[in-house]
């Protein structure tokens, strides 16, 4: 005998309850993997979700400060690696005008910013840079935006050279 309330409302009677529990169990079934596989898609579609957003830098990091000082030999070797690694993006004087820049733009999406305008040079701390250098700029996927150097530039020290070579950019384009 059917309980009631299994009765009340479906309008179909006895037979009638077994039929729309079938259709709810293959309802489910049928679902459940779509509902997954959007809410995987909508994952995929959010990358500021992500815990480790590779465009996020660490307050600790964004707050380090410069160790070395600024010394025209520092600067000097700063440059080296700069040509070496840096320059076929960003260009000789950091405008963004290397000549990979629009190649890895319609590639990637990305071309980098003009390191010369003192806009974006307010906008970065030592740290930052620095960060920016050692790690990079790498999307989900393997799609790497800008190069991480912690690697390829072993030496911190460099790398802080680095970083003051960066901020001679502006000043060194107006001259
Ligand atoms: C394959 C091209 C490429 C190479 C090589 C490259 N970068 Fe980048 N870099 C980018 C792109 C693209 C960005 C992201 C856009 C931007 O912020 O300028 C970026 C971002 C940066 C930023 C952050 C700018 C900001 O406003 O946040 C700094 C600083 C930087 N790069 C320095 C360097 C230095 C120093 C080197 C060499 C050690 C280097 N890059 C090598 C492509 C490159």
């Amino acid at each position: 005998m059917m309980p009631e309330w299994s009765r009340a409302g479906t309008g179909c009677g006895r037979g009638g309850g077994e039929m729309m529990k079938q259709l709810v169990w293959v309802g489910a079934l049928v679902l459940a993997p779509l509902v997954a596989v959007s809410a995987l898609e909508r994952q995929a579609a959010d990358p500021t979700k992500d815990a480790d957003d590779p465009y996020e830098i660490p307050e600790a990091a964004r707050e380090r400060r410069n160790p070395m000082v600024r010394s025209d030999l520092a600067l000097r070797s700063a440059q080296t690696l700069w040509k070496k690694h840096c320059e076929s993006c960003h260009g000789v004087t950091g405008r963004g005008d290397g000549p990979d820049a629009r190649l890895h733009e319609k590639r990637k999406g990305h071309a980098p910013r003009n390191l010369t305008n003192p806009k974006v040079q307010d906008n970065l701390t030592d740290g930052e840079i620095f960060w920016r250098i050692s790690k990079g700029i790498i999307e989900e996927g393997n799609n790497v935006i800008m190069p991480k150097y912690e690697d390829k530039i072993p030496s911190e020290t460099e790398r802080w050279q680095l970083v003051l070579f960066v901020r001679e950019l502006g000043p060194a384009a107006k001259r």
